[in-house]
C-alpha cells in the first residue's frame, strides 16, 4: 500500500474512532490466532470508542454471543452498576449465580462484604463503579477462559476510559493478573500501585478468599488505606 494510502485509511479510521490495537508486548507475545482475534475484538470494540457513554457501550454489548459463555447457561449479561464519575472503580473476576440472577455485579456473600469494606473508606456503592473483567457467568463458577477474557475485556476497557477513574481496585488474582498482563500470586501483586490505563490500579484479595481465609483481612485493610489515601491526594 502507497504511503499516502495508509494515511487515508488511519484518517477514515480515526474519523470512526479506531484508535488502534493494543501495542501490549506480552499481548504481542501471545499465539496468532488469539493476537488475530484480539485485534479483531479491540478493533469492533474501538470502532465505537467515539460514542462515550456507558448507556453506548452497554448497547453495543447487546445480548451478546461473542463467546461460548452465551451458550453454557448463564441467564444475563451483567455489564456494571455504579456512579458513571466514580473516581474509584472495583474490578471482579465474574459473575457468580446471584449477580447472574439479579443482573448486578457483587450482590452476593462476597458482594456484601464488599459493600463492607467499601462502606469503610467512606464511600458506598453509589458512589463508586463495580464492574467484572467478564461479564457472563461461567458454568459452575470456572475461571474464565482466555478466549472469553479476549473478547470480553475490550468492553470493560471502554468502561474504564468512559468512567475515567482515579483508582481501580483489581479484586483478586484473576483480575489483578488479567488486567496487568503480570503472572504472579495476589500476595505478590498487591502491596504496590500501578499505573494503568490512566488511573492507579491497587491489587487486592478477593472478599470471597476472605470470607473462607480472614487472615486477609489486615492486608486489605491496609489496601483500603492506600486506596483512600490515594484518593484524597489531588489530582
Ligand atoms: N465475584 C466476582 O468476581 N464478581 C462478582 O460479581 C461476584 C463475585
Amino acid at each position: 500500500m502507497k504511503p499516502h494510502t495508509v494515511t487515508a485509511h488511519l484518517n477514515y479510521f480515526g474519523e470512526l474512532g479506531v484508535t488502534g490495537l493494543s501495542k501490549d508486548p506480552v499481548w504481542r507475545g501471545r499465539g496468532a490466532q488469539a493476537r488475530q482475534k484480539s485485534a479483531e475484538v479491540e478493533t469492533e470494540a474501538s470502532v465505537f470508542a467515539g460514542t462515550g457513554s456507558l448507556e453506548a457501550i452497554r448497547s453495543d454489548l447487546g445480548e451478546c454471543t461473542r463467546c461460548k459463555l452465551s451458550g453454557l447457561g448463564r441467564q444475563q449479561i451483567v455489564f456494571g452498576v455504579g456512579n458513571p464519575s466514580a473516581e474509584l472503580m472495583f474490578v471482579g473476576e465474574a459473575p457468580g449465580r446471584d449477580e447472574d440472577k439479579q443482573g448486578i455485579p457483587f450482590v452476593g456473600r462476597a458482594g456484601q462484604l464488599l459493600t463492607k469494606i467499601i462502606e469503610a473508606i467512606g464511600q458506598s456503592r453509589e458512589s463508586v463503579y463495580i464492574a467484572n473483567v467478564i461479564k457472563c457467568r461461567p458454568p459452575q463458577n470456572r475461571n474464565p477462559e482466555e478466549d472469553e477474557v479476549e473478547t470480553c475485556e475490550p468492553f470493560l476497557f471502554r468502561q474504564i476510559d468512559v468512567i475515567r477513574p482515579k483508582v481501580i481496585v483489581a479484586l483478586g488474582a484473576f483480575a489483578a493478573k488479567t488486567l496487568l498482563r503480570m503472572d504472579a500470586p495476589i500476595s505478590k501483586l498487591r502491596g504496590r500501585e500501578y499505573e494503568y490505563r490512566g488511573a492507579i490500579l491497587v491489587p487486592t484479595f478477593h472478599p470471597a478468599y476472605l470470607l473462607r481465609n480472614s487472615k486477609g483481612k489486615r492486608e486489605v485493610w491496609e489496601d483500603m488505606k492506600r486506596v483512600r489515601g490515594l484518593l484524597e491526594r489531588g489530582p
